[in-house]
């Protein structure tokens, strides 16, 4: 057990990969990625700069929604291996210099946990107040499938599931769920993990009488009555208390969570997360692409992340990520297939210089992108079919299958392409999950090869960053705010600064920069276009412009004359 609350603060220097194990690395070649796979890929994760791992659920789980409906949350599923597998991935990350942090999913369980089995018996057994039960049902909707009431005949009731309906919601307000989460958390904590991500943390504490929602949009409006509920501090002080004890990092999933609430969170009295992941960047085409897509606008993406930099500027820590298991791939999304390693390089930049802490996905490290499915039927996302069966009814298959191959979380979870070869490197047998096609061109094996990849550009930002406090602890400024097609910010910290410039347009493109940068003299530390430019060279930025190449990036570093 590590002593002291400070003893945390290394996430501020952390950068973390994000393994969604099922599609990960399949080591007892059983078509499923697994722990043995992970445990044999950790060098590689190390050579990319990452110093922290975050494990999707691992525990066994019915996979209803892939891990997030729980049956026993201090196992490991047997896909997956076993603790002990477990103990020794934990173990050698450690060695490399690694923390592991777990997700922690108490909003639900899945409804083959014991506590759910016992709990719809009836209404007297010790289980029975473990989850909300209601005669009648109120209007809510379920964020993934229809109403978010099921009936019980056994116990002649509704349970709610704000989720799928195998996932029932846990009665927070119930002293005995709280000790039960402490003692998961404790479970975990003693075997030597080093924080937890928690899912959907802002929905656990619901309103009193768990009220009907009101307006037209039955899961917009249901929300106010479970979003930052009224005793969600309360609870998460006690859940606080027990990561504090081990020096635990705590970071918060809140879907909609704004810059302003995420502070309660974050900051003061209340505070009981280290930091809490933004939805609001994920909308520069828009978060719910599955009915209402709209294209990428980079001004929309800038706005939503300067906002939160501002926001929580010298008052909370900001986590960074452009892709996670939830969204369709990033390159797909706000890049470019024609400059799929330009734009995939620009991408990178563009985040892993912010203020925060960076996360980076399976396989965005080397721009994976969207899979389109030639049937809803070869989808298997819950979410994903939902939406399919109930958005744009009225639309024919083509256009609702479209919706699909812009919006399906499954497109983050296709196997990882780490070389050319069968399966993608992933497996000796077919793989659980259909492998993207494009793996011969894009892989692991064929970017490790390459000096201007996706990766390797990774690689080099993450060493950058990790090599100077100015990226780390350095003020936040954005310029051009109103510049369609560039992103330009700086990095500041006493007599230095760091400029990143990145443009997001698909031909090259003049850039007059704002006038206190003209003329000045600088380096270039960071360039995705290395046959056009020199990296490590004196570059005094031109008063009249610079021409910016298609998706270029660049970053800069300026010393003030003392
Ligand atoms: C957020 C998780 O990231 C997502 O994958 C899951 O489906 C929901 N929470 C429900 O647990």
């Amino acid at each position: 057990m590590s002593s002291g609350i400070d003893s945390r603060e290394w996430y501020k220097s952390a950068v973390f990969y994000q393994i969604w194990v099922r599609s990960f690395a399949d080591g007892n070649n059983d078509g499923i990625g697994d722990l043995y796979g992970v445990y044999d890929k950790l060098e590689y994760i190390k050579s990319l700069g990452a110093t922290a791992i975050w494990f999707n659920p691992l525990y066994p789980s019915p996979n209803a929604d892939y891990g997030y409906d729980i049956s026993d949350y201090c196992n490991i599923h047997p896909d997956f291996g076993d603790l002990e597998q477990f103990k020794k991935v934990l173990d050698k990350a450690h060695e490399l210099g690694m923390k592991v942090i777990m997700d922690l999913v108490i909003n639900h369980t899945s409804d083959e946990h014991p506590w759910f089995i016992e709990s719809k018996k009836g209404k007297d057994n010790p289980y029975s107040d473990y989850y909300l039960w209601r005669d009648e049902p109120n209007n809510w909707d379920s964020l993934f499938e229809g109403e978010a009431w099921e009936y019980v005949p056994e116990r002649g009731q509704y349970y709610l599931h704000l989720f799928a309906k195998k996932q029932p919601d846990l009665n927070m307000d119930n002293p005995k769920v709280r000790e039960e989460v402490k003692k998961i958390l404790r479970f975990w904590l003693d075997m030597g993990v080093d924080g937890f991500r928690e899912d959907v943390i802002n929905f656990i504490s619901k309103k009193e009488g768990l009220p009907n929602g009101i307006g037209f949009l039955p899961v917009i409006g249901s929300m106010m009555h479970y979003k930052d509920g009224p005793h969600i501090h309360e609870y998460l002080k006690e859940f606080r208390d027990v990561c504090d004890e081990y020096g635990a990092v705590q970071i918060g999933e809140g879907p909609m969570t704004t810059a302003r609430s995420a502070l309660k969170y974050l900051s003061g009295d209340t505070k009981s997360m280290d930091m809490m992941f933004s939805f609001d960047h994920m909308m520069a085409d828009c978060l719910f692409t599955e009915y209402m897509h709209r294209p990428f606008k980079l001004i929309k993406l800038k706005k939503a992340l300067s906002k939160w930099q501002d926001k929580l500027n010298d008052k909370a820590w900001n986590s960074l990520y452009m892709e996670n298991h939830d969204h369709p791939r990033v390159v797909s999304r706000y890049g470019s297939r024609k400059f799929h390693r330009e734009s995939g390089c620009a991408i990178a930049a563009a985040y892993l210089f912010l203020k925060g802490t960076p996360f980076i996905y399976q396989g965005q490290e080397i721009g994976m992108t969207n899979i389109k499915l030639r049937s809803i039927d070869h989808y298997v996302d819950i979410s994903s079919k939902n939406n399919y069966n109930k958005y744009n009814l009225k639309k024919d298959e083509d256009f609702r299958l479209k919706r699909i191959h812009i919006s399906s979380r499954d497109s983050a979870r296709t196997p990882m392409q780490w070389d050319d070869g069968k399966n993608a490197g992933f497996s000796d047998v077919k793989p659980w999950f259909y492998v993207n096609s494009n793996y011969k061109e894009i892989n692991v094996k064929k970017q490790e090869g390459e000096d201007d990849s996706i990766l390797n550009f990774y690689r080099e930002c993450i060493k950058l960053r990790q090599s100077n406090e100015t990226l780390i602890f350095g003020d936040y400024y954005e310029y051009e705010k109103a510049n369609p097609y560039v992103y330009m910010y700086t990095r500041t910290y006493g007599n230095e600064a760091f400029i990143v410039i990145c443009s997001f347009a698909r031909e090259s493109i003049p850039f007059i920069l704002p006038k206190a940068f003209r003329g000045v003299r600088t380096r270039l530390m960071v360039t995705n276009y290395p046959d056009k430019r020199n990296k490590g060279e004196i570059l005094t930025l031109p008063h009249s412009g610079l021409m910016l190449y298609p998706y270029e990036a660049l970053v800069v570093r300026a010393k003030a004359r003392t």
